[in-house]
């Protein structure tokens, strides 16, 4: 009798896990759909890699309980949950071939011969190394080693493909490359991602949902577009890049007014906020500057070369302002 895999619905459900006296995941909720890509998001020490651990069996919570489907998996053995994971550091065996090390986890499962051969060079074609088989992990450039890795987590069709920050190891090119191919890839197998990791960037462009996590707690769940749009605090608006937080006494408002540096631009006589620049850095066609108020407020405004009419220099006083409709305000606690 087999499940429907429709229902296979992971839920985590109130999880808790302590270290001593310290609470490293604090009632914890989250329901993942098949198919999904859900993205773990938060700084270091948040608890993103215990919450993984968790859903892959190698932590046990102290309460709650984790469900996949109707099955209660919350202290079923790794091995017997079917679910794939890539580590950060490749974790390949050194003194096998690739095509050895993709077969690892089929052997593990008794999966020998043809059916083997076949599903290695599947594995291995979806990742883009149907020619690499032959060789050995120190062969290969540290992009591909991940893309083997990749292969290894997915090679037994499995449930869930768990990610803990798999890209980290990689430069800005690799990994918008391997950015790329992991979506392609999750278009291609329709498996469940749960993909870790702290770079909001990689968060907003690849996942369906983002989990922001804190303290050991989910702090906003939603869409890219919402979390972007409507952060549901200052610590999800800063870490996902808001520069600026406006005080009442600059907007005659109350609370904070939110105000990316994209958002924030110079003004004629009429600009509400008075600055003085104190730093700027030339990015491409764009400038990034920094400008201290009276009060003592740093703040962040961009200008772009193709369209500055004057380009203001260290300790030029500036006039800066913005559009309601770019601001988001929040509770000033
Ligand atoms: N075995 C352990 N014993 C004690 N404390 C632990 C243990 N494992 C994790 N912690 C603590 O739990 C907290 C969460 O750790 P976790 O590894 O989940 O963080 P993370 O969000 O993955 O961080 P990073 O981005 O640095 O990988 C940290 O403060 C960590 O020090
Ligand atoms: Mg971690």
């Amino acid at each position: 009798m087999h499940a429907n895999p429709n229902d296979q619905t992971l839920s985590v459900q109130g999880i808790n896990k302590r270290y001593g006296t310290f609470q490293a995941l604090n009632d914890v909720g989250i329901d993942v759909k098949r198919g999904e890509f859900l993205t773990l998001l938060g700084p270091s020490g948040s608890g993103k890699t215990t919450l993984l651990m968790s859903v892959a069996g190698f932590i046990q919570p102290d309460s709650g309980r984790i469900m996949l489907g109707a099955q209660d998996i919350t202290f079923a053995a790794p091995e017997k949950r079917n679910f794939g994971m890539v580590f950060q550091g490749y974790a390949l065996f050194p003194h096998l071939k690739v095509r050895e090390n993709v077969a690892f986890p089929l052997k593990m499962r008794g999966i020998r011969g043809a059916a083997a051969t076949k599903s290695v060079a599947e594995a291995l074609e979806l990742v883009g190394l149907a020619d690499k088989g032959e060789r050995y992990p120190r062969e290969l450039s540290g992009g591909q080693q991940q893309r083997v890795a990749l292969a290894r987590a997915i090679v037994f069709q499995p449930h869930l493909l768990l990610l803990d920050e798999p890209l980290s190891a990689l430069d800005t090119q690799l990994r918008g490359q391997l950015q790329t191919e992991l979506k392609r890839l999750h278009r291609a197998v329709g498996l469940t991602f749960i993909y870790v990791t702290h770079d909001q960037g990689e968060a907003l462009s690849m996942s369906d949902r983002i989990a922001v996590m804190k303290d050991g707690r989910i702090v906003q769940l939603g869409a890219p577009s919402a979390l972007y749009n409507r952060p549901a605090n200052r610590f999800v608006a800063e870490f996902l890049g808001v520069e600026n937080f406006l005080p009442e006494r600059l907007t005659g408002r109350q609370g904070l007014l939110a105000v990316r540096a994209s958002a924030l631009s110079l003004a004629g006589k009429a600009g509400r906020i008075s600055a003085r620049v104190s730093d700027l850095d030339y990015h491409g066609a764009e400038i990034r500057y920094t400008a201290q108020t009276e009060c003592g407020l740093s703040l962040r405004f961009n200008l772009s070369l193709r369209d500055a009419a004057h380009v203001p220099q260290e300790n030029e006083n500036v006039t800066l302002d913005w559009q309601e409709k770019d601001a988001l305000p929040f509770p000033a606690a």
